[in-house]
């Protein structure tokens, strides 16, 4: 929409400019295929702004869910990080603790978010390779030493087997002498995004949203300073989806989410306020920071219209961010340091609560902790250099960010209802309309780059030869340890004590009440955590994965 000045000098001034130098491309669009003006005015704002905008603090939230934002807290730096055996992790979040991180993230290697014990025969390769082993409370307490968790907060990268690292986390913290009411931290136990797009899932999508609405009961009453979930776009978009595409289908797992826990009984104002969420942090940062805004005002909106929530804290999304690991490349791995700073910038003018930088390494291997002291240090630059933390929402107000936090919101709209029509997502993924939807973008992203129509430094323009870099290795000694570790533990414990807490945990997932009690005494118990999905798994079986042509 452009007024008659915009037109005359589009007509005008513009065009004679192009007809001397045309314009570099024949489109200019976002990721989502959002045409992008040459230049935006009022009239490219639909009316109503003021009212769509809000102020920070308040409904929408579309300028934050703070009233001081930055100005009153700088956002939790909160470096992603796990590898090896609980000590080498263990060594590793103290380093970055000492370093000036002020939230912890827990990554789990493949056997643990799989319900796998480290000696399984499934397990081998695997053992803390992509994260760290957890077996039992003994792994869990080693994982913490030195770290009070009365004092920080964790986040912790598990779905499948969420219940088990929760149940864990809170007996280490009794042992700490901290009580489950001041445990602060987050398990991302989204199992949706994992059907869809990550794939660590193991139960069939009924028991698995059983046991997440559990989850929300139980933190709800016994650790309520605890976020029982984090309703992940960032998988998503790492599979290639659009940012568009990242808002719908995270806010429509929102919806699943929150319909499932409704009609367990619960009531939306109980639990709403400690839903999360997780977004990516892409390469196009004016779209970015509209895709914040353009999620935060949309699901307040769902929040208050569609499930009549009251609190405004149920309405507020609040959200972390890590910035896009499939925009690392594996040439010239210092740009990553120039793309992870625009990303985390993006990620900060959007209004995020918690950051994780990508470290320059991470398109070759886990980083070194050279490359995470950069990753940290860019979080820690933006926050106290550059100014951007202290004025909310500072490009609020821009035609650009806000015509384009307009289309990203109508165009997610769009697609909500339209899973809606599907019967929600579950449905939308059992179809394969979700996967269709991300593979189809992430098809058409590759044939860009392909054709050059999408530049990628080092890659496909301005390459050269690059001089060999220190990459991360785990020692693959440290299975046959945590093999080792996982006998003793058998043979020390009460062999009838384990057996029972196992007997009680499939009586439980045949019964109705809440399942965390029961996974409680089997982790004190030194059941494995093996052993505690095989009891699920006796009872509920395993998913199987729509094959999407
Ligand atoms: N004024 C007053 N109070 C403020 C404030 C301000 N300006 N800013 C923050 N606060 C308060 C908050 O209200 C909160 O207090 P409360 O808990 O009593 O409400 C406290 O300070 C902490 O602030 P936040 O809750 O905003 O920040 P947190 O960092 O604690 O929590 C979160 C952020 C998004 C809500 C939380 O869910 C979180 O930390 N999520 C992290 C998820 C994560 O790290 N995921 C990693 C996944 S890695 C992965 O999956 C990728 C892999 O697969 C490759």
């Amino acid at each position: 929409m452009a007024d008659e000045k915009k037109q005359r000098w589009l007509e005008g001034t513009y065009a004679k400019a192009v007809k001397k130098g045309p314009e570099r491309r024949p489109r200019f669009e976002t990721s989502s295929g959002i045409r992008e003006e040459p230049v935006y005015g009022a009239a490219d704002v639909r009316p109503g702004l003021d009212e769509r905008l809000g102020l920070p603090g308040e409904y929408p939230f579309t300028r934050g869910v703070q009233p001081t934002m930055y100005r009153g807290r700088f956002w939790t730096m909160r470096q992603y990080a796990g590898f090896g055996t609980a000590e080498e992790s263990n060594k590793r979040y103290r380093y970055l603790l000492e370093s000036g991180q002020t939230g912890l993230s827990v990554a789990f290697d493949l056997p643990t978010q799989m319900g796998r014990d480290s000696d399984h025969p499934r397990a081998r390769g695997e053992v803390g390779k992509v994260g760290v082993a957890i077996d039992s409370i003994r792994d869990m307490e080693v994982l913490f030493d030195r770290i009070p968790l009365g004092e920080v907060s964790t986040s912790m990268t598990i779905n499948a087997t969420a219940g088990m690292l929760l149940a864990m986390y809170q007996a280490v913290g009794e042992k700490q002498g901290a009580a489950p009411a001041v445990l602060q931290g987050t398990i991302q136990n989204d199992i949706l995004k994992e059907y869809a797009a990550r794939g660590t899932y193991i139960y069939p999508p009924e028991p698995s949203l059983r046991i997440i609405t559990d989850i929300f009961a139980y933190t709800a009453k016994v650790m309520p300073r605890w976020n029982p979930i984090s309703i992940s776009g960032y998988h998503i978009r790492e599979a290639g989806s659009t940012a568009v595409q990242e808002v719908a289908f995270t806010l429509a797992d929102g919806i699943q989410y929150v319909d499932a826990a409704v009609k367990a009984g619960l009531d939306v104002d109980a639990f709403a306020g400690r839903l999360s969420f997780f977004f990516n942090a892409h390469n196009d940062l004016l779209e970015e920071v509209a895709k914040f805004r353009a999620a935060r005002r949309l699901w307040a909106r769902i929040m208050k219209e569609r499930f009549k929530a009251k609190d405004p804290r149920s309405m507020m999304l609040r959200f972390h961010t890590q910035t896009a690991g499939s925009m690392l490349t594996a040439q010239q791995p210092d740009n990553n340091i120039v793309r992870v700073t625009l990303q985390a910038l993006a990620a900060v003018l959007g209004g995020t609560q918690s950051l994780h930088t990508n470290s320059r390494d991470e398109a070759l291997g886990l980083p070194t902790e050279d490359s995470v002291r950069i990753a940290l240090r860019t979080q820690q630059i933006i926050a106290n250099e550059s100014g951007v933390a202290d004025v909310i929402d500072p490009l609020g107000g821009s035609w650009a960010i806000e015509a384009m936090t307009d289309e990203i919101e109508g165009r997610a709209q769009e697609y909500i209802r339209k899973i809606d029509e599907l019967g929600g997502m579950v449905h939308a993924i059992s179809k394969g309309y979700v996967q269709r939807e991300i593979q189809e973008a992430a098809y058409a992203w590759q044939r860009q780059v392909e054709a050059k129509d999408q530049v990628v430094v080092g890659v496909n323009a301005f390459r050269s030869d690059d001089p060999p870099v220190p990459v991360m290795k785990v020692d693959p000694a440290l299975e046959a340890q945590q093999v080792e570790r996982l006998k003793a533990l058998r043979a020390a414990r009460s062999a009838s004590a384990a057996r029972g807490a196992l007997d009680a945990v499939r009586a439980g997932a045949r019964g109705t009440d809440n399942l965390m009690p029961l996974i409680l005494a089997a982790v004190k118990a030194e059941c494995t955590l093996g052993e505690i999905s095989d009891a699920l798994r006796e009872v509920y079986g395993e998913y199987r994965e729509t094959v999407v042509l």
